[in-house]
This record gives structure tokens, C-alpha cells and sequence, in this order.
């Protein structure tokens, strides 16, 4: 048996050691783009240290005293909305829709004043359905649209990547993305004037060194012993395991991507760095198997789907929008999810029944919109089952035939 963590990180780090080769800045960007370019049809890009800066760069662009209010939803992670909070301006949140994990065009029209500067739409496993449509109605009410591609780099509607629907897209190369160099990101700006403004910023920022990296590396190496096979089935998943049955919090919170969130009001230093060319010779790497990824993810995710629709626990997946989305995981809403994780992870299934938090329930956040009911219940109910490219089929069909037979002992 495979198990999934056993094969989600699997990328050759060596390459990592060759960090220092190359240090002219400019010309790793001019490389980033036009390698950016080669798969995603536009050089209106900067690659930047991570995903999250992205958001802080945007906001500083289009944010000033008389319009600051950037919407967004609470289903991500607490940094994008420090981000905001760095940035100066003040994050609002709105509700996302029933049995969806995406915003409605008609949800962010209530939450418009006339201090909104801007809109930033997160797309997950699936695209937002009403991305066009929100993009069309913020540029005639000059609103500027933020795409968080952090996690679905590769979706696409109407064969035109995301960013096109955007005036800022980002995109993320973290440590647990497809395409991924330790760390990394980088930043799509629409108007050309902006783009060579952030430039300029980041052509002063020294490159990432193997000091910088060190810390992620050794991860990296660690995480890779942890998963081989016979550790991780007679060693880590048992504990995991136990840590689930007895609800034993100190155990649980390894399993979550974000265990301590906090405040923060001022941008980290350490985020003005440049990606080295180690780095962006990764990314050129990882670009070229994307689609060929994201067909198999897509063919894990239709198993899901036809096998578990009757059940009445899928989201409301819009087949004719979401044939092109990235399809990173496969999303179900249950309501006795603690009981469904235990009966699959006493037979052997590792799951994750975490992927975002509801951010407007935590304290400190609170002032920015609370009681998303839906956001809430979402989080509450949500089990997220794998479709990672690794993973095969069989593997698939078994996990949703164990969640068929569960369902079959007990009522949903
Ligand atoms: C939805 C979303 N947005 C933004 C980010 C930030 O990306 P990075 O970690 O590169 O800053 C992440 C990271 O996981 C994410 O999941």
C-alpha cells in the first residue's frame, strides 16, 4: 500500500547546493519570465520570495487613505491577511457560499463601501465559478481583482490561465506545492507602469542564499526519511493515528499547516529576498510536467466523484466551469467527519481533515467580519481526500468505496 504522504515530496534537493553560481539579479528575472512565459503566455510577471508578498506588493499598489477595505474570504491562511495588515490597509471579510468553498459575486456586493479598493479571490481545488463575472463587474466599478493562485497555478477557464481575470494574480512555490522551490512565488501585475515599480523594489533585494534555505532543506531532508515506507507505516502513521483516536491535541497539531497563527502589522524582513537561480532552474523543472500532473489529479478526482456523488456529501461541482480547474484535492462536507476519519484511518487511510481555517473565528481577526456562518460550517464538516498525481487509481476507488461503506452503516 501507498500511502499519500509517503509521496508528496519527492524532488531532488541537490541542486539546492549549487545556490551561489549566479548572482545578477536581473537576469534571474528576465530568465523567470520568459520561462513563465513559455507555459503561461505573458512576461507581466516578477518572480518573488513567497506567494504571500505578493498580496502585500498589490495591496501597497492600490490601497491609499480614502480606499483601503480589501475583500476577501476568511477560508485561507491568517498570513494573507497579515499581508493586508502590512500593507496598510484593512482586510473585510464575506462569507463564502453553502456547499461551495468560493465567494459569489453577490456576497461581495454587499460588503462593497465606497473605501473598497480591492477584491481578492482565492480558487481551490476548483476555480470560482463567478470569476468573470467578478472581474467584469470590479473593472466597471474600478475595483481592482486580486487572483490567490497559490494553489491552483494551473487552472484555466475558457482556455485563458487565471491571471487574465485578475490586475494581480500570485501564485506560490512553497515547500508543499506542485510547483515548489523551497520557497518562492511570484506576482502577475496587469498594468505595465506598476509592474516596473515593484521591479525596481525587488532588483534591490539580495538573492536567497544557502543560509537563507538551510532551514528548509533540512526539513525537506527529514520529512523525505520520515515518509519511507516502513517508517512511516510502522512509526509515524500509528502515532498520527493514535493522536486522532484519543484527540490528543499535541499530536493533532502536526497534522495542521498553520497550527499557530498570530497578528502581525509589520512585514517580515526576511521576505525581501530574490529567488536564486538554483531556485528558478527548479520552477523551469517542475513547469514542465503541469498539465500532465493535473490530467492525472483530474482523473483521481472524477473516481472521487462518480463514486461518491449519490452520497449527497460533494461539493457542487459545476462540470462545465471546473473541466479545467487543478483539482489539488477532492473536497466532501460530511457531518460525522470524526467518526468517517476514524473508520478510514483504522483501515489503514491517511487523510487530512484540515485545509483552510476559518479566519474571521479567530479573536484577534474578529473586527474584520465575523459569524460567517457558512465559512464556519464548512470547516466544521470538511474532509479533504487526496488526488495527488502519485496516487494511483486503485487507490482511489478503494478510499471511496470505504466512505460508500460507511455511509452505508450510518446515516449522513
Ligand atoms: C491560498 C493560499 N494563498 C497564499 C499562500 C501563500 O503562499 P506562500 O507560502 O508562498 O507565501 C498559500 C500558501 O500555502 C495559500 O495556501
Amino acid at each position: 500500500m501507498v500511502y499519500p504522504r509517503q509521496i508528496l515530496y519527492t524532488k531532488n534537493i541537490l541542486s539546492f547546493f549549487q545556490l551561489n553560481k549566479k548572482k545578477n539579479v536581473k537576469s534571474n528575472i528576465d530568465k523567470f519570465q520568459t520561462i513563465f512565459c513559455k507555459v503561461f503566455k505573458t512576461k507581466k510577471v516578477l518572480p518573488i520570495a513567497m506567494g504571500r508578498l505578493g498580496i502585500y506588493f498589490a495591496c501597497k499598489e492600490i490601497s491609499d487613505k480614502s480606499r483601503n477595505e480589501i475583500i476577501l474570504s476568511p477560508f485561507t491562511i491568517f498570513d494573507i491577511v497579515n499581508m493586508i495588515l502590512s500593507s496598510n490597509s484593512k482586510p473585510v471579510f464575506c462569507d463564502i457560499e453553502r456547499n461551495s468553498n468560493h465567494l459569489s459575486l453577490s456576497s461581495i456586493k454587499k460588503k462593497i463601501t465606497k473605501k473598497t479598493a480591492a477584491v481578492i479571490i482565492t480558487h481551490y481545488e476548483t476555480i470560482n465559478p463567478e470569476i468573470k463575472k467578478i472581474y467584469l463587474f470590479c473593472k466597471r466599478n474600478k475595483i481592482k481583482v486580486i487572483n490567490d493562485l497559490a494553489i491552483s497555478i494551473d487552472s484555466k477557464l475558457n482556455r485563458s490561465y487565471l491571471y487574465k481575470y485578475s490586475d494581480f494574480s500570485i501564485y506560490s512555490f512553497g515547500f508543499y506545492k506542485f510547483v515548489s522551490s523551497m520557497y518562492g512565488g511570484s506576482i502577475f501585475v496587469r498594468n505595465s507602469k506598476t509592474l516596473l515599480k515593484i521591479k525596481s523594489k525587488i532588483l534591490k533585494y539580495p538573492n536567497y542564499n544557502l543560509f537563507d534555505l538551510f532551514g528548509q532543506i533540512t526539513k525537506f531532508i527529514l520529512i523525505n526519511f520520515l515518509l519511507q515506507k516502513i517508517i512511516f507505516n510502522y512509526f509515524i502513521f500509528p502515532i498520527f493515528r493514535f493522536g486522532f483516536f484519543y484527540d490528543l491535541n499535541f499530536i493533532n497539531k502536526f497534522s495542521k499547516n498553520d497550527p499557530n497563527p498570530y497578528i502581525d502589522f509589520k512585514i517580515n524582513k526576511n521576505l525581501f529576498k530574490n529567488l536564486n537561480i538554483s531556485q528558478i532552474n527548479n520552477i523551469e523543472e517542475s513547469l514542465r510536467g503541469l498539465e500532465k500532473q493535473r490530467l492525472v489529479r483530474k482523473k483521481n478526482f472524477n473516481i472521487y466523484k462518480k463514486n461518491l456523488d449519490n452520497l449527497n456529501i460533494t461539493l457542487d461541482y459545476n462540470e462545465k466551469l471546473q473541466g479545467r480547474s487543478s483539482f489539488i484535492n477532492f473536497t466532501i462536507l460530511c457531518k460525522n467527519k470524526k467518526n468517517l476519519k476514524k473508520y478510514l484511518m483504522s483501515k489503514g487511510f491517511d487523510l487530512s481533515q484540515y485545509f483552510y481555517r476559518d479566519c474571521s473565528s479567530l479573536k484577534f481577526f474578529k473586527k474584520y467580519g465575523s459569524n460567517m456562518i457558512n465559512t464556519k460550517l464548512h470547516v466544521k464538516k470538511l474532509l479533504f481526500l487526496p488526488t495527488h498525481h502519485k496516487i494511483p487509481p486503485d487507490y482511489v476507488k478503494k478510499l471511496s468505496l470505504a466512505i460508500c461503506k460507511f455511509y452505508e452503516k450510518k446515516s449522513i
